[in-house]
């Protein structure tokens, strides 16, 4: 990596507090600069290490005045594109009704299904410009979007469709997730064979052809698909060239985890009944494990992933807001980090690599986002706080002055 300061420099911020997150660690710096070119961190060092004549090199020079810099967030599982809202649901289930209760009543993902079906790609569009630009607002420069809300080849298309435009028109990268087999779709009702056929043998091909996800994801539990459908959606996908995620051990323990492991999965997302079979088998395979405190929260669960399990097998642990309209409408990752350490026990540096450096690794794109380093994508948010942990610490008052994503100024 260069450690000439550029030539040509489009963005240097000096006086700078730096949490570069490399290698999931804060490595701080304090006092330092970082130089932009194009789309690239280009440079970072000490002030007093900074040639003379860069700030007439630079475009555009902002001083920091002692703010911090930290890398963009990574949110890396989201189900953002939905239409229709489930706060009745919410409602229930203060009432005491259950998550898979009102699922059995046809209520849950099913009820969103029909909202999302019947909403056109223009109206959806908007509703998930508008959910982005909320993240851009909150630091959040790189995400995920799952599909799974169609259910059926044209709405999943669509879904698709739509957040291929969103990643065309927002200021982030958006990487899309083909979730077809996360519920079974209610005419399919007592054919839940016939449907993973559909997902297998049209879907996936469509899917593929038309170029609009990267990955594909399966939601792997009693409500929803055994391990035998993951496995044969898996074998598919991975023969397609799909990265594999999986919705393992949320609510039960499935043995989903050891099966994503056997395919080399990206990551296996929530894990609250994960085992230390299917927890090593995970680590074995570099599969990321992804934690979802907000789901955690909105179902009142009581079981935590297993913690120190991870820690002790060295895994590298992602954090996500798995923003959806049932078990997770939080649109916020300062909250998502805050849920993380007081819910999960981890600590603020844990949280925060976990919604940047581990989150990227969970899209397997960690080789150019995550962390403050040269060489990676310009994707940087200024905070002004005391320390990074206020990020954790401080509920409802942090959201960063200035979001650069690739190399450009996009909020401020
Ligand atoms: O990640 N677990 C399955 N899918 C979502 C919930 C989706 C919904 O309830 O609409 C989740 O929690
Ligand atoms: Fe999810």
């Amino acid at each position: 990596m260069p450690d000439r300061f550029p030539s040509l420099c489009d963005l240097l911020f000096t006086h700078a507090n730096l949490a570069t997150m490399a290698a999931g660690k804060y490595h701080i710096k304090k006092d330092a600069a970082l130089a932009v070119s194009g789309k690239t961190i280009a440079w970072i060092g000490a002030m007093a290490n900074l040639p003379e004549e860069a700030a007439s090199l630079a475009k555009t020079v902002i001083d920091c005045e002692g703010k911090w810099l930290l890398p963009g967030f990574v949110d890396c599982h989201t189900h953002m594109v939905w239409g229709g809202s489930r706060s009745n649901e919410f409602e229930m289930r203060l009432k005491g009704a259950s998550y898979g209760e009102i699922a059995a009543q046809g209520g849950g993902i099913a009820s969103t299904v029909s909202a999302t079906r019947a909403a056109s790609a223009e109206a959806l569009l908007a509703i998930g410009l508008k959910r982005a630009h909320h993240f851009l607002t909150q630091g959040i420069t790189c995400f995920e979007v799952k599909s799974g809300y169609g259910l059926d080849m044209d709405s999943e298309l669509k879904m698709l469709s739509v957040v291929r435009e969103m990643d065309r028109t927002c200021p982030q990268d958006i990487h899309a997730t083909f979730l077809g087999a996360h519920a079974l779709p209610p005419e399919y009702k007592g054919r839940q064979g016939a449907y993973t056929d559909l997902v297998v043998e049209e879907m996936l091909p469509a899917v593929k052809a038309q170029g609009v996800a990267s990955a594909v994801d399966v939601f792997c539990e009693k409500i929803a698909f055994s391990r035998e459908e993951t496995r044969r959606i898996f074998k598919t996908a991975t023969d397609m060239g799909f990265g594999l995620k999986l919705h393992a051990e949320q609510l039960s323990d499935c043995d989903g985890a050891a099966l994503a492991a056997d395919f080399k999965a990206l990551s296996c997302d929530h894990l609250e009944y994960l085992s230390p079979t299917g927890a090593k088998a995970m680590a074995e395979n570099g599969v990321i494990p992804v934690l979802l405190p907000g789901a955690f929260h909105y179902l009142k669960e009581i079981k935590i992933p297993p913690m120190e399990l991870f820690r002790s097998l060295d895994m590298p642990m992602a954090l996500a807001t798995d923003l959806n309209p049932g078990t997770s409408p939080v649109f916020n990752m300062t909250l998502v980090l805050n849920l993380a350490c007081i819910l999960f026990g981890m600590t603020c540096e844990e949280a925060i690599a976990g919604a940047t450096l581990h989150g990227a690794r969970a899209l397997g794109i960690n080789g150019t986002k995550g962390s403050l380093e040269p060489g990676k994508d310009a994707d940087i948010t200024l905070w002004d706080m005391e320390a990074p942990s206020d990020l954790c610490y401080l509920s409802g008052l942090l959201s960063p002055e200035l979001v650069v994503t690739g190399g450009k100024i996009e909020y401020k």
